[in-house]
């Protein structure tokens, strides 16, 4: 297992983790950030658009696919990150077609030959990133094969490829995953709150926990959930804290996004007023925003 200063964990976000983002989340405690998803044939067409800082490291970089050749060309000399992951969870239609994502947990030679691979020519530690199973929870025979294949530790999103959010998060999967294997397992999924988070660590025993959608919202719960861990006190972010935090945001995208994309900064900003009274009208004020100017004013 790679050394993290905490291990509380900014999991794999599509649409969201850009670099700003990633940035942001660190500032704010996570112990490591992760990329979105990054498309193995996309990577070898146009490794341009894909790219990440020294200062947002430790740092995971995940890829999905499903042929061993290209996970080969992807991760071979990529050393400027800790981890190299393997999305082996995304339910999505276009990605199961594909045969990428969840569609691995019904294809398990293929899993391991990827993981083979990724091992074999990866010079970073490489994890795999898992649901429970394709229907049913087949997550020890599953976390075996990944274990055998040379992986160094498994994050379990506990719900089948079928489940969505509607379904709680079955974290007894990941004790009994936890039980199971040697190496370590981290835990995602329904990691909403600090309690959520203590409660999970009590629960499962595991190794460190990734948050997904609470940190779109909220990236304070990194610091807060550590802080929760060691005080069992709730920290209250004040109204002025949360706006500097939106500020510091744009001042992340501009000094660190390659593209400048009015669409994508609306979008985190709306997101980050969660918390304000009234949020959905500024939401949907934001959301209307022809400029950064008419932004900065609402905020
Ligand atoms: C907007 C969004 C994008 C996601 N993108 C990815 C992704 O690129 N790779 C991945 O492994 N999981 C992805 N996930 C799943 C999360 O990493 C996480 O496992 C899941 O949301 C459960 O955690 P949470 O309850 O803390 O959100 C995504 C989830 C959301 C909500």
């Amino acid at each position: 297992m790679i050394t993290t200063k905490n291990n509380i964990y900014l999991a794999p976000l599509d649409n969201v983790n850009c670099a700003s983002f990633r940035l942001l989340c660190k500032e704010c405690g996570a112990g490591l950030v992760s990329t979105p998803m990054i498309n193995t044939k996309s990577f070898i067409r146009e490794r341009e658009n894909f790219y990440w800082y020294k200062n947002e490291q430790p740092l995971l970089a995940q890829f999905i696919g499903s042929e061993p050749d290209e996970f080969k060309e992807c991760v071979q000399e990529l050393d400027n990150c800790d981890v190299i992951d393997l999305n082996a969870g995304c339910p999505s239609d276009d990605q199961i077609k594909a045969g990428n994502g969840a569609a691995l947990l019904k294809d398990l030679p293929l899993m391991k030959r990827i993981i083979k691979t990724m091992v074999k020519y990866s010079p970073v530690p490489v994890s795999v990133k898992i649901r429970k199973g394709w229907e049913e929870d087949d997550c020890i025979k599953i976390g075996l094969l990944i274990e055998a294949a040379g992986a160094e530790f498994i994050t379990l999103h506990p719900r089948t490829k079928f489940e969505g959010y509607g379904t709680p998060a079955d974290w007894s999967a990941v004790k009994k995953l936890k039980k199971s294997v040697k190496i370590p397992v981290i835990a995602s999924g329904d990691l909403l709150t600090p309690e959520n988070v203590k409660e999970c660590f009590d629960k499962t025993e595991c190794d460190a926990v990734m948050i997904g959608r609470a940190a779109i919202n909220n990236p304070f719960i990194f610091r807060d959930s550590e802080d929760y861990l060691k005080t069992n006190e709730l920290v209250k972010h004040s109204k002025i804290e949360r706006i500097n935090l939106i500020k510091r945001f744009i001042e992340l995208y501009h000094k660190y996004e390659k593209r400048y994309d009015l669409a994508e900064l609306r979008n985190h900003c709306a997101w980050l007023v969660k918390e304000f009274k009234g949020a959905r009208k500024l939401r949907d004020n934001i959301g209307r925003c022809k400029t950064e100017e008419e932004i900065l004013k609402i905020i």
